[in-house]
């Protein structure tokens, strides 16, 4: 033996167990497949993919490395790992692994293949590193980030809806508001001019009605801002809808006279009590009689009916008036929406009242409020309400 050959030698030793020590005390896995026999079987694994995987070596030797894959047999990553063996080339992957017990782990692989002198691949080196930390906390910070993004569209289509609200309501407020404006430049009093006495009464009353209008709507839309924002909170008891209809017939009677229209109630006999707030349940059926009324022909008849109905109670305002015609009729319950349907005596309109009704239905368990209607023969609007029970 030369010299040079005698150092390569002591060389190649010392760099040998090096190697070996180095793999042996490594933190990541390292694994050896012979790519000469059939299915790639593992010929060695180190202490440290033992402990990452939880299996011993004399349980895998001898087997292909798909066992970690349990069900995941299908994940994305496999086809760059069959076609790296397949043209004996490197590659890197991250896989869903599961450790002997069945924890499910973040394997990324990198795998080489290795040569004989004639550039024949013999072996595959795979080196596994857990990376299961990593890979949970980009996960969760995608749910997050995902979870920010659907936030910030729901405020973004929150704040357009308010935008759109303001806007109806600055729109509807300026009209009356504009012949308020008119009538008190009409009752200004001017030097030399002896006021008209008639002319006064006449502008009084159309400030006093655009007043109304403008307080109505302002209710109203006090009453949807709270809704909105969740404040208006529902005081439900026990709650008799024969009585609760009985004390509101006068006023409905009344307010229904000045177009001739007629109302009537029909309530069957030994209602159960509801579970609702009567107060806004009042408010409810004020409006839907109301609308009853306002669409409705003079001579006209309007009804409400009271009954229970399996194990809730219904209350229907029926009348015989205009109807809906039916591409109309999904937009009813939103706010500002008007149908082409007009008051028969030119009644103004906010288009709020049932967005109201349906917040207040729907607050109560189990509310529902329905329309059913029929162009040119009349409409029936109708709510659910939960029977009261002790
Ligand atoms: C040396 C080596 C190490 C491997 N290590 C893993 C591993 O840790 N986890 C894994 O899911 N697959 C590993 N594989 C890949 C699988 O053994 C197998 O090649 C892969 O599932 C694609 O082949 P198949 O479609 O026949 O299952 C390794 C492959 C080799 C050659
Ligand atoms: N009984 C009804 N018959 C026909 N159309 C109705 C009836 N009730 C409601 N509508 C339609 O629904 C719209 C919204 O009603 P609502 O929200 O109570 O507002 P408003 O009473 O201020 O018009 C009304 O403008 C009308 O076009
Ligand atoms: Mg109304």
């Amino acid at each position: 033996m030369d010299k040079t050959t005698a150092s390569e030698t002591r060389c190649e030793t010392v760099a040998k167990s090096l190697l070996a020590g180095a793999v042996m005390s490594a933190g990541n896995g390292v694994t050896i497949a012979d790519a000469r026999r059939p299915d790639m079987p593992l010929i060695f694994v180190n202490p440290a993919f033992e402990h990452i995987t939880g299996y011993p070596s004399r349980e895998v030797i001898g087997r292909n490395c798909r066992f970690l894959q349990g069900r995941a047999t299908r994940q994305r990553g496999l086809t760059t790992v069959r076609r790296a063996l397949t043209a004996g080339r490197r590659c890197s992957v991250v896989l869903e692994n599961f450790r002997k017990d069945g924890a499910r782990f973040w394997n990324e692989l990198y795998l080489a293949p290795i040569r004989d002198r004639r550039g024949n691949v013999t072996h595959f080196v795979g080196i596994q590193n857990d990376v299961t930390r990593r890979i949970e906390a980009e996960q969760a910070e995608t749910r997050l980030r995902r979870k920010l993004r659907a936030g910030n569209r729901a405020l973004q289509a929150a704040n357009e809806q308010k935008n759109a609200l303001l806007g109806m309501a600055a729109h509807d407020i300026r009209n009356p508001l504009a012949v308020i404006m008119l009538c008190v430049e009409m009752l200004t009093p001017r030097p030399g001019k002896t006021p008209d006495r008639k002319m006064q009464a006449k502008m009084l009353g159309r400030i006093k009605q655009n007043a109304q209008f403008m307080l109505q709507m302002v209710n109203d839309l006090l009453d949807v801002t709270k809704i909105d924002a969740g404040t208006l909170s529902l005081e439900c008891a026990a709650c008799d809808l024969r009585t609760l209809i009985r004390e509101r017939m006068p006023m409905y009677r009344h307010s229904a006279a000045a177009k001739g229209v007629t109302v009537q109630s029909r309530c069957a006999p030994a209602l159960p009590p509801a579970y609702a707030d009567g107060a806004r349940i009042t408010q409810v059926l004020d409006n839907l009689v109301s609308n009853a009324v306002k669409f409705s022909h003079p001579r006209s008849p309007v009804t409400i009916r009271a009954q229970r109905e399996d194990n809730a109670l219904r209350v229907a305002v029926i009348d015989r008036g205009q109807g809906i015609p039916e591409d109309e009729r999904q937009r009813l319950f939103e706010p500002f929406s008007r149908t082409s349907v007009r008051g028969t005596a030119g009644e103004s309109s906010t288009g709020l009242g049932l967005a109201i009704c349906r917040k207040i239905v729907e607050g109560h368990p189990g509310g529902r409020i329905d329309v059913e209607s029929e162009f040119g023969k009349g409409s029936t609007f109708s709510f659910r309400l939960p029977v009261y029970r002790a």
